[in-house]
Parts: structure tokens; C-alpha cells; sequence
């Protein structure tokens, strides 16, 4: 199969890609993890990528469209994949298409996550991610690891992102609505989005999640 998931910052789209992707047996692609990868390993990338993502605004289309590009084309992602943070825009989101379109495939579906702006602020002000793989994520209360600071999966640092001040939050938060909500429409003329509330125990919304997805008819 072939998903996006999208919602708003803090929405769950990373806790709940690590559960489906697994189910599913398809790569989790997160251009957020990727880009903080290169930031990480101090490429040219992730260079030019960090202060942006620190400011809260998008990483300009031509890079991120390349950088996803390279990582749909790996072997594991042959039979399909669940994107991340990918397509955030309507020029993204045609990008895509045509990417899809040159190998004869098309989206499944456009799985939806809504969840109340004052929830995002509590998801995000407690979240707390590991320094060796962003996608290994944590809450100091509705997730906590085994040992406070210390990731259950590797065993690396836990730490805040840099992006999740407060006032960065909130520009990621005006960036999603304007720029990143009309790739909802876009998706809804083509029949693809599934809708499904965010709120409650992560398994209870991956459970919703699984279920909506069950609805969808596979596409190719
Ligand atoms: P990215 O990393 O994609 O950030 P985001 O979209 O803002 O989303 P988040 O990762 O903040 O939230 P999430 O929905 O994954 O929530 P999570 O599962 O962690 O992008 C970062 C930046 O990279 C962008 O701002 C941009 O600069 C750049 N970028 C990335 N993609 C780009 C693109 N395509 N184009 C241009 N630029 C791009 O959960 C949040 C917290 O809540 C966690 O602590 C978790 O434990 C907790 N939680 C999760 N579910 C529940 C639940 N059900 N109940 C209670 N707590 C929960
Ligand atoms: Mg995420």
C-alpha cells in the first residue's frame, strides 16, 4: 500500500507510522526524521535544512522533493510505503503524483489525523526524542521510556527537538494550516482521505486508524 499520513504538528503522525508501517510491512518515510539525519551526520543537507526547521518553515520543495524521491526508490519501498510528513504542500503533492506516475502506481489513501490545537501544545511540550533515530519517540507523561532521558528502542539520548519551543510551535502550526491543510482538498477530489480523530490511547488510534484504512479500496 501506498499512504500519507497528514495532521498538524504533535498530531501522532510518527507514533502512529511506527505501528501501521509495522503492520503493514512498509517502510515508515518521515522527511522530518531524513532531514534530521543529515542534520545529525552534519551534511551539506542538513545544513542548509536545520535553521529553516529550527524557524518552523518548510524546507524548500526541490530539495525535499529529491531527498523523497531517493528514498521511495529504495528496495524496501518497492511494494509501497507510509509517508510522514510528505507531500506538506499542493506543489508536493503533484510532485508526488508524477513520481508515482512514472512507475505505474497510485495512493491508496490519505490517512487523516485531527486532533484539538491544546492537545497538540501538551503532546508536543512533553515530547522527547532520541538523538541516535528521531523516530524512536517519547511523552515525560502519556509515554515515558523505562529510564527517565534514556530511549527504550537504542539506548540513545533522549532530548527536546529544537523546533518544539513554544513560539517555533506556533509558526509550524500557521505553516500547517496554510500551506499543508489544502493537500486535504487536493486528496479529497481524488476520492483518498480518510479522516480519524486523534484523541485517546495511542493503540485506541491506531486501531481507528487500521479500521479506516480497511475501508479504503487498494489502489495498485
Ligand atoms: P516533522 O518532523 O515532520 O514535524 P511535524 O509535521 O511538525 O510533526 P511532528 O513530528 O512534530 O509530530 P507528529 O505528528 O509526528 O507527532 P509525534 O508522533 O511525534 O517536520 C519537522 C520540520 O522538517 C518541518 O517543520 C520542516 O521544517 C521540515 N520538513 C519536514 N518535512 C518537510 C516537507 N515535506 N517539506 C518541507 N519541509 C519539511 O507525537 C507527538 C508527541 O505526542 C510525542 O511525544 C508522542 O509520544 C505523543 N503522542 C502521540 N500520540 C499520542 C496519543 N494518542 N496520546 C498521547 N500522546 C501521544
Ligand atoms: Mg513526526
Amino acid at each position: 500500500m501506498r499512504i500519507v499520513l497528514v495532521g498538524p504538528p504533535g498530531a501522532g503522525k510518527g507514533t502512529q507510522a511506527a505501528f501501521l508501517a509495522k503492520d503493514l510491512a512498509i517502510p515508515h518515510i518521515s522527511t522530518g526524521d531524513l532531514f534530521r539525519a543529515n542534520i545529525s551526520q552534519g551534511t551539506e543537507l542538513g545544513q542548509r535544512a536545520k535553521a529553516i526547521m529550527d524557524a518552523g518553515e518548510l524546507v524548500p520543495d526541490e530539495v525535499t522533493i529529491d531527498m523523497a524521491r531517493d528514498r521511495m526508490e529504495q528496495p524496501d519501498a518497492v511494494d509501497g510505503f507510509l509517508l510522514d510528513g510528505f507531500p506538506r504542500n499542493v506543489p508536493q503533492a503533484e510532485a508526488l503524483d508524477e513520481i508515482l506516475k512514472v512507475e505505474g502506481h497510485q495512493l491508496d489513501a490519505v490517512l487523516d489525523l485531527e486532533v484539538p490545537e491544546e492537545e497538540v501544545v501538551k503532546r508536543i511540550a512533553g515530547r522527547r526524542i532520541c538523538r541516535k533515530d528521531s523516530s524512536h519517540v517519547f511523552h515525560v507523561t502519556y509515554s515515558p521510556p523505562k529510564t527517565e532521558g534514556v530511549c527504550d528502542v537504542c539506548g540513545g539520548e533522549l532530548y527536546q527537538r529544537g523546533d518544539d519551543s513554544e513560539e517555533t510551535v506556533r509558526k509550524r502550526l500557521d505553516v500547517y494550516h496554510v500551506q499543508t491543510e489544502p493537500i486535504i482538498d487536493y486528496y479529497r477530489a481524488q476520492g483518498l482521505v480518510v479522516t480519524i480523530s486523534a484523541l485517546g490511547e495511542v493503540t485506541e488510534v491506531t486501531q481507528r486508524a487500521k479500521d479506516a484504512l480497511k475501508q479504503q479500496p487498494e489502489a495498485s
